[in-house]
């Protein structure tokens, strides 16, 4: 990957401050890679700012946020919403012990939930959007299927977790380059536009497209009524990274790379909001089943998690190196 010129790095427009509410999501593509971890911290962090959270484990299939929160599993998770074993989400809300954090656990107690339905997924957003709070925050958990990259998509504020490993690096590419491409298909307009979006993900398709900017071309030439609703998905698209599990000055370095590669092959326009760096007062804390903000608020990490927070209430984004 290389820097992109600056001038192709502008300026992401800030998070709205969250006077009204938000939905903020976390994926990363990969698991095992801190998203539980950085949901909870960001949330407990966006809690003791005077925010109203609630925290949702979304990852459906292996929901642990609970543990990253040094809890139980509680006794009343998503799946009993889905189930219609209760009937508000309000009633899956448990309290975390931090003033203003709540809980809606995962739901591994119903498998079939890791692939629920489009209604299922509409009711559960439409019921987050009515809860009386200032942020949501969604931990995805891993993989870049439809559910996840949906739940990106509706966000205020997505969120995405990459380390400064190779395999990481490119899940997180992909899983942009997916919801950019989800995002072309929903507004394709009509099936034969939706076709051709489909098969842009087929690496040997007929018209040639590479990149969303070939398709883009191609929608130009042929379908030019589509051409101006697509270019609008690529132009208010604004993923933000934030890079976890930070050894060293190149590690930092990743998000601006990951900037400049959705600039530069997607058109994308992405930020990089922060780092995390990778501390053994992390690994502990979750090993001994307690809230690492809390149990290690000394720490580095707790100390660029506040400053995370901070940036995305602000809008902020990390200086470039060459600026
Ligand atoms: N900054 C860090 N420093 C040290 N260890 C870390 C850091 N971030 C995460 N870890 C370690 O990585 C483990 C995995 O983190 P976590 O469970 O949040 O990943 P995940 O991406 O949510 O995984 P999954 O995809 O399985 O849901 C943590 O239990 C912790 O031990
Ligand atoms: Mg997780």
């Amino acid at each position: 990957m290389t820097a992109a010129a600056p001038a192709e790095l502008a300026a992401v427009p800030p998070a709205a401050k969250p006077s009204r509410r938000q939905i903020w999501s976390l994926g990363g593509g990969k698991g095992g890679i801190g998203k539980s971890l950085l949901a909870a911290s960001l949330g407990y962090q966006l809690a003791r700012s005077g925010r109203r959270v609630v925290l949702v484990d979304a990852d459906l299939g292996g929901s642990n946020l609970h543990t990253c929160l040094g809890l139980e599993m509680p006794a009343l998770t998503l799946g009993d919403f889905l189930q219609r074993r209760v009937e508000r989400i309000e009633d899956v809300l448990v309290d975390t012990g931090v003033p203003g954090l709540r809980l809606v656990s995962g739901a591994s107690d119903f498998l079939a939930a890791a692939n629920i339905k489009h209604v299922q997924k509409v009711r559960i957003l439409n019921r987050l959007r009515g809860l009386d709070v200032d942020v949501v925050l969604l931990d995805l958990g891993a993989g870049s299927s439809f559910n996840i990259i949906d739940f990106f998509l509706i966000s205020d504020v997505s969120l995405l977790t990459v380390i400064p490993e190779p395999t990481s690096i490119e899940n997180g590419y992909r899983f942009i380059k997916s919801a950019l491409y989800r995002r072309l298909r929903g507004v394709a307009g009509n099936e034969t536009v939706r076709q051709l979006v489909d098969s842009a993900l087929d690496a040997k398709n007929e018209a040639g497209i590479r990149t969303p900017l070939d398709l883009l071309r191609v929608v130009a030439e042929r379908h030019p009524d589509a051409e101006a609703d697509m270019r609008r998905e690529v132009a208010t698209f604004h993923p933000r990274f934030v890079v976890n599990q930070v050894r060293d000055e190149a590690d930092q370095r990743v998000g601006h790379q990951l900037v400049a590669a959705c600039a530069r092959h997607l058109g994308v326009r992405s930020s990089y909001v922060g780092y995390v760096p990778y501390e053994d007062a992390v690994w502990r804390a979750v090993r001994r089943r307690r809230l690492f903000m809390a149990e290690a608020a000394e720490s580095r990490a707790a100390e660029h998690i506040r400053r995370l927070t901070g940036a995305l209430l602000q809008g902020e984004t990390l200086p470039l190196p060459w600026a």
